[in-house]
């Protein structure tokens, strides 16, 4: 038993290890601001000023909390033109995505 809880210890110490390190590759993050721009500004706008899509710039987020905008980013926004991403983007890069747009896009 004391074998068992243990193990379910280890396993769950290295989920959050995992869920904490915000490493994406370099790489992937150069691949994730490439779809910022290619496939989300296609309705968000090539600079995220907004087109079919609302404007995602920080003074428009502001207040929205990054989980949420993550959230929005995984599942989209049924009834809306807003598709889910959750095949091609991961939670992780999600929230980094949202924390990219609050503070605004680094280029
Ligand atoms: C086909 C068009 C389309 C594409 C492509 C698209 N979006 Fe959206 N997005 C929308 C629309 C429309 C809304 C507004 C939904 C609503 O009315 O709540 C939205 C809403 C959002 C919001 C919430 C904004 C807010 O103020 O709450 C975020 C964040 C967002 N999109 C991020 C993204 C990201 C990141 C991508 C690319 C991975 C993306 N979108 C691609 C159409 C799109």
């Amino acid at each position: 038993m004391k074998v068992f809880l243990l193990s379910l210890l280890m396993v769950f110490s290295w989920t959050l290890l995992a869920l904490e390190s915000d490493a994406i590759p370099s790489e992937r993050q150069q691949e994730l601001l490439h779809l910022l721009k290619q496939d989300c500004g296609s309705c968000h706008g090539l600079t995220m000023k907004g087109g079919l899509g609302p404007a995602l710039l920080p003074e428009n987020l502001q207040g929205k909390p990054a989980f949420f905008l993550a959230q929005t980013i995984l599942d989209g926004r049924p009834g809306t033109a807003m598709p889910p991403w959750r095949g091609l983007i991961n939670p992780t890069e999600a929230s980094w995505l949202a924390q990219i747009l609050l503070q605004g896009d680094p280029q």
